[in-house]
């Protein structure tokens, strides 16, 4: 069943403590995302901002920006580019070193999947310590792309991430905190 009227996201999104780690509170997306109407509003809500902005790609950090970013390049009709962790992808890459709320990682993209000069948008579910975005706006910068936008469903404002970003030049957009 869908409907217009517009929907709390924030209370489709569920916490769960202690994940993966004591003392974390994880923010499950995926109470969202199978919510049809939830799902539809996230990814319009997302891209609103952009509509207009003449962005050529949508680039998505593994796993949970694939649903959002995804989802959202079919809907302002451009292509998809994944970054992902290390040794996932089968061609040449990029690769960028970060530090998580919990633990450490390596994030990859195809060194030919943004060209220079490219208008891109950067797409994930959540911002916390903004180490993960920061990496992936400094690996497109690296091939030439151009960040236009950060786009997350989830802000931990604690955490600083989205401060991190702005500090870089980076125009960010949030759905809820
Ligand atoms: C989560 C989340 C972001 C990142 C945010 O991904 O989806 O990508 O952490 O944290 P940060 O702002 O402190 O960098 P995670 O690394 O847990 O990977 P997953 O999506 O593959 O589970
Ligand atoms: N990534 C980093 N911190 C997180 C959190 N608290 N919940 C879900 N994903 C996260």
């Amino acid at each position: 069943m869908q409907s217009s009227e517009k929907l709390d996201l924030k209370s489709l999104i569920r916490s769960i403590p202690d994940y993966p780690k004591r003392g974390i509170i994880f923010r499950d997306i995926t109470s969202l995302i199978s919510h049809a109407d939830g799902f539809k509003q996230s990814i319009r809500d997302l891209s609103a901002p952009y509509l207009d902005k003449g962005i050529e790609k949508i680039v998505g950090i593994e796993a949970r920006g694939f649903i959002f970013g995804g989802a959202m390049a079919d809907y302002l009709g451009v292509g998809f580019v994944p970054i992902r962790k290390q040794g996932k992808l089968p061609g040449k890459v990029v690769a960028q070193d970060y530090s998580l709320e919990y633990g450490t990682d390596r994030i990859e993209m195809h060194d030919d999947a943004v060209a220079s000069g490219e208008k891109v948008l950067l797409v994930d579910d959540l911002i916390a310590t903004g180490g993960t975005a920061v990496a992936a706006c400094e690996l497109l910068q690296s091939v030439g792309g151009q960040v236009e936008g950060a786009a997350f469903v989830i802000d931990l404002p604690d955490l600083g991430g989205v401060s991190l970003l702005k500090e870089r030049g980076i125009d960010v957009h949030t759905l809820v905190a």
